[in-house]
């Protein structure tokens, strides 16, 4: 048995690209099958990467939709894909709070920064512009806050040297790609032997 995810996004789609391998051939193969890629954007770049790893992609637009509604439009497009989890990978949108109580649990995000130190977009933005020797990234659940569900995982990001924004922004990809799959692995087979237990 593997668990079936959805994994959200709107942009470049680098995260996803390695949960994707990593399901194909690493540590999460045999835990964990993408089921559906779903773009808050058409343009984003991580649609041709799910297209690449022969996942299917659907694009739920965002643009002009309340935080509510938006969840709505979310709930019915993944009701159809039978999900046990959603995972954030670069979703540039709040997750509705109807959303939250139907996947209570079972959403999980990446966060480019420590999140009790610094909350929403821009965490690398914001540790190279404090000029941060070290910062941060965390995966954690969704709640109904801001980046303020409980933390899985968090894993320091050394800056010393980083001269310039995208190599701030590569250091910290470069730990995200590792620990998020790691994350869910650890959480995938965890609720796996629940399941088995309770079988
Ligand atoms: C990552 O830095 C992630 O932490 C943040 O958005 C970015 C997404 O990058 N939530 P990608 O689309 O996975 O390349």
């Amino acid at each position: 048995m593997t668990l079936r995810v959805a994994v959200l996004i709107s942009g470049r789609g680098s995260n996803l690209e390695r949960i994707l391998v990593e399901a194909e051939r690493g540590v999460l193969a045999g835990v964990c099958e993408v089921a559906v890629v779903v773009s808050s954007r058409a343009e984003a770049g991580g649609i041709a990467v799910a297209a690449q790893h022969g996942v299917p992609a659907v694009v739920v637009a965002s643009a002009g939709r309340s935080t509510e509604a938006y969840g709505r439009d979310l709930l019915e497009a993944l009701e159809a894909w039978h999900v046990d989890y959603v995972v954030l990978a670069g979703f540039l949108r709040i997750v509705s709070r109807e959303m939250v109580a139907r996947y209570r649990g079972r959403i999980v995000n990446i966060h480019p920064a420590d999140t009790a130190l610094y909350q929403g977009a821009h965490g690398y933005a914001w540790a190279y512009a404090a000029g941060l020797r070290e910062t941060a990234v965390t995966v954690h659940l969704v709640d109904e806050g801001l980046d303020t569900g409980p933390v899985l995982a968090k894993r320091s990001v050394p800056l010393a040297g980083a001269a310039t924004l995208g190599e701030v922004v590569a250091r910290g990809l470069r730990v995200e790609h590792e620990l998020y799959s790691e994350t869910l692995a650890r959480l995938f087979v965890g609720e796996m032997k629940v399941r088995e237990g309770s079988a």
